[in-house]
């Protein structure tokens, strides 16, 4: 025997069933598709760049590079050299295909890649890079440490007194 309630409740019949699956996968679709549709608008909102990093640069202080000393800033491949002239910045990225420049016995730089080497001031010793290292304008800021701008080049005789 049943009970009283459940007999008022009308019967589901297939139909019934079919219909409301039909209407709840339908509401998932959309919901599925609204749902991209946000992800692909907040994909747009986001920009696609890379941010390169600033082409100009602190290095250190004048005095954290000793008289005579070539130092390598490995994060920005640069050089600074403080001669008795003063000082200057080089690339340290190879002419000929990009490779890092190395210093070599001579005083100079030498590429490990393809066997460039490069005198002291940038000049091409021996390809095959055809190009100079460039040497970078550099100054003192306010806060008295050194700046390299890779933005612009400067001549081979370039030295910053500091
Ligand atoms: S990359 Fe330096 S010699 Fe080729």
């Amino acid at each position: 025997m049943t009970a009283p309630a459940e007999k008022a409740r009308p019967s589901v019949g297939a139909d019934t069933r079919q219909r409301r699956a039909v209407v709840v996968a339908g509401i998932t679709g959309l919901f599925a598709g609204a749902l991209g549709l946000v992800a692909a608008l907040a994909r747009f909102v986001v920009p696609d760049v890379l941010y390169a990093p600033p082409r100009r640069f602190p290095v250190g202080r004048p005095e954290d590079f000793p008289p005579g000393s070539v130092s390598f800033v490995s994060e920005r491949r640069v050089f600074v050299v403080n001669t008795s002239e003063g000082f200057y910045a080089v690339s340290g990225v190879c002419t000929h295909l990009g490779c890092n420049v190395s210093r070599d016995a001579g005083r100079g730089f030498a590429c490990p890649c393809h066997g460039s080497t490069f005198a002291g001031d940038g000049s091409v010793k021996t390809g095959p890079a055809a190009w100079p290292l460039p040497l970078f304008a550099m100054t003192l800021s306010r806060r008295g440490e050194l700046v390299v701008d890779t933005r612009r080049r400067v001549p081979a005789d370039f030295r910053l007194k500091a």
